[in-house]
């Protein structure tokens, strides 16, 4: 029987409402991030709901760090059946402004991060023949305008997650990737980026999103356990992966004509 998670990014946003999503089924949980008291406010949350388990500080660009986190599970849970890349930052900005610290920051943690976290955990998903969910972002398919260095980590965990596909298929290890619009949460808080006005779009847009953070959860539950590899949990981003399949010219224009608009807004000074 399948009954141990593990989450990195599980203190806040969309990995707390994963770890309560799963909790409710009574499964046990290993949660990781770097905000100590998220972490054991989601602790408390998850026990509320029916799960146990346990949390542990664990930086994701730190490969050490997660390799201490997959003995922990070894140890406490005795190993891990599914794995869950939450962890991630935000960052904007249009090319020209971004820094190359700002993209080794944001390849770090939100590529990289995911990187390290399916290879410390490798060892026990052939062990329990296990699944991996990566947490990418409809920017990963879309690139929308401004936020290149995000666009291009988050494009890398789905081609990371097609390749863990047909590799690991073999070992019979699952993998799916998720791919959500903008949903409110707290990711403006580690928002980096050359303007405040870049940031202030971001939080407009987070600020929109019809679904939250619990049925984003629930989405993936739900298409988990249906065996989807590609996860798109919010319709307007279904239509427009579909559209963009068919006609990308027509998503490329849409896209500049974004562009064009967000540099006219900053040069009037608006926000
Ligand atoms: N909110 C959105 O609109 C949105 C859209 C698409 C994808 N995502 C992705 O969803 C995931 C979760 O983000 P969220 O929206 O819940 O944001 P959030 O900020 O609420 O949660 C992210 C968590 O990751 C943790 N974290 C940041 N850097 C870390 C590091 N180096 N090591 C370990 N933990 C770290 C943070 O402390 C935080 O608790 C991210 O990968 C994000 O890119 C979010």
């Amino acid at each position: 029987m399948q009954n141990r998670i593990m989450i990195t990014g599980a203190g806040s946003g969309l990995g707390r409402e994963i770890a309560l999503r799963w909790a409710r089924d009574g499964w046990q949980l290993a949660m990781s991030d770097v905000n100590d008291a998220g972490l054991q406010e989601t602790l408390k949350l998850v026990r509320e709901a029916g799960g146990e388990g346990f949390v542990q500080r664990c930086d994701v660009r730190d490969y050490s760090q997660l390799t201490a986190f997959a003995q922990a599970c070894e140890q406490k849970l005795g190993g891990i059946d599914i794995i869950v890349n939450n962890a991630g930052v935000a960052s904007g900005g249009f090319f020209d402004e971004l820094s190359l610290e700002d993209w080794d920051w944001q390849i770090a943690i939100n590529l990289m991060g995911v990187v390290k976290g399916c290879k410390a955990f490798l060892p026990l998903l052939e062990k329990s023949k296990g699944k991996i969910i990566n947490i990418a972002s409809m920017a990963a398919l879309m690139q929308g305008p401004a936020m290149s260095n995000y666009n291009v980590a988050k494009a890398g965990v789905v081609a990371l997650s097609e390749s863990l596909l047909v590799e690991l298929r073999q070992q019979e290890i699952g993998v799916h990737v998720v791919c959500p619009s903008f949903f409110q949460t707290n990711l403006l808080d580690s928002f980096r980026g050359p303007t405040p006005a870049m940031k202030a779009q971001v939080g407009k847009l987070l600020e929109s999103s019809p679904i939250s953070a619990s049925d984003i959860a629930e989405y993936i539950h739900d298409q988990v356990a249906r065996g989807e590899f590609m996860i798109l949990p919010h319709e307007q981003g279904r239509m427009a992966w579909q559209l963009k399949q068919k006609n990308p010219q027509m998503l490329y224009d849409e896209m500049a004509n974004m562009a064009d608009k967000m540099r006219a807004k900053a040069k009037s000074g608006k926000d």
